[in-house]
């Protein structure tokens, strides 16, 4: 690990003194390809404040960036935004460091601290919409409840414009630079929509909610600084704009087709299925789940309106990567979904009524029952597949035209 490196000045009175993981590449379950940081800032107020800290193994570079500002000893307050272990995880070793004055974090945090770290009784608890005098500079915590923990919240500094805003607008891409303009466009969304699949997905509704008050409150921002990934200092709106549109999930022409195959007959269906969809006029996507990461299954969810599943029949059951899969995706709850499903067999043939299951407790409209066919697809069974590939799309395309005119 690295025990070394200096804070980044963000603003007048603010550093970055995170660390950069650029070995990671599994996240839960979330395949985190180009690694990740775990950002902390340390507040230099009258009362200063780290925000923050990072996973248990990156410590040592924490403090080795606080130190390059000052005797972590000298910090006051310590901030925890949200439990999860990845910015939390060293804080019970942080706090025996710097003895700091107070540690604050939401109601909810205090008692995941406990669960977690044993730390709960060190915790002062704060409110939604309290006022934390640092003395020169006043922070304001915003409760983000189930964003994406029940303890998760914002901090707001006033005098510097900056909200902390832990994992909300983050990303797991490990940078050499610190703020988005330094950055490739192209990278931070592609990152950032993967993120908000993998990890915010299910708590859609609530982003739009919040979305909304945070406007009404009209706070002046000129950064948001994330606990992953670089600071949003020149791209804000634009972040906030494809949070809105991603937890809208609204209807467009595109679709995924995800399955895998024991001897190449699912694997021609899931073709020929693709075949009908482009000549319906529908966008899609093939994911074979033998090359394919459920991570970024989630991914083209997000960018899809219409979910497509075949398995093969294996000892009565789909097949174990799709029985993965749609686990995982299950849990992300998309919404606005229609979808299929298709599968071939030799004896049993149980897999099919298995992927309508799982789509149907996804919420997922189905367009028919499906297409199941016996060891290798015959023309015949590539032309249905073909057929169902087109149901698809102009159904689809269908729900799009009756919300532009609704
Ligand atoms: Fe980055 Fe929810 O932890």
């Amino acid at each position: 690990m690295n025990n070394v490196g200096k804070a980044v000045k963000i603003s007048d009175n603010v550093y970055w003194v995170g660390a950069v993981d650029w070995t990671t590449r599994d996240f839960h379950g979330y395949q985190t390809s180009r690694g990740t940081t775990y950002n902390a800032y340390l507040i230099m107020a009258d009362k200063i404040t780290l925000v923050d800290t990072v996973k248990t193994p990156f410590m040592g570079e924490l403090l080795s960036r606080i130190s390059s500002v000052v005797d972590p000893s000298r910090i006051d307050y310590i901030v925890s935004n949200h439990a999860e272990m990845d910015h939390s995880g060293c804080l019970p070793q942080i706090m025996d460091i710097v003895k700091p004055e107070k540690v604050f974090a939401s109601a909810m945090g205090q008692k995941i601290l406990e669960s977690q770290l044993r730390i709960g009784s060190k915790i002062t608890p704060v409110m939604n919409g309290e006022n934390l005098s640092l003395g020169n500079m006043n922070l304001t915590f915003i409760e983000t409840k189930m964003l994406h923990w029940p303890d998760s919240m914002f901090s707001y500094l006033k005098e510097e414009q900056i909200l902390f805003s832990q994992d909300a607008f983050g990303m797991h891409l490990a940078v050499d630079r610190l703020f988005d303009d330094e950055n490739v466009w192209d990278v931070l969304e592609e990152e950032s929509e993967k993120y908000f699949a993998n990890i915010l997905m299910p708590y859609s509704n609530l982003i739009i909610k919040l979305l909304d008050a945070v406007g009404e409150m009209k706070l002046p921002i000129k950064l948001v600084a994330t606990d992953h990934g670089p600071i949003w200092r020149s791209n804000i709106g634009k972040i906030i704009e494809l949070y809105r549109k991603w937890s809208e999930h609204k209807p467009v022409p595109r679709a995924v087709v995800v399955y895998d195959t024991m001897w190449n007959s699912t694997a021609s269906m899931a073709n020929a299925i693709g075949e009908g969809l482009r000549e319906s006029g529908v966008d899609f996507k093939i994911l074979p789940m033998s090359v394919s990461h459920r991570s970024d299954v989630a991914t083209e969810i997000l960018k899809s309106s219409a979910i497509i599943v075949g398995s093969p029949t294996l000892n009565n059951n789909i097949f174990p990567t799709l029985a993965d899969v749609l686990t995982y995706v299950k849990g992300l709850r998309p919404l606005n979904m229609v979808g299929a499903s298709f599968s071939s067999y030799g004896w049993s043939g149980e897999s099919l009524g298995q992927l309508n299951d799982c789509l149907k407790a996804m919420n997922v409209e189905l367009v028919n029952d499906g297409i199941r066919v016996k060891y290798v697809p015959a023309d015949a069974d590539l032309n249905a597949c073909m057929e169902l590939g087109r149901l698809v799309g102009t159904t689809l395309r269908g729900k799009i035209i009756n919300l532009n005119n609704g």
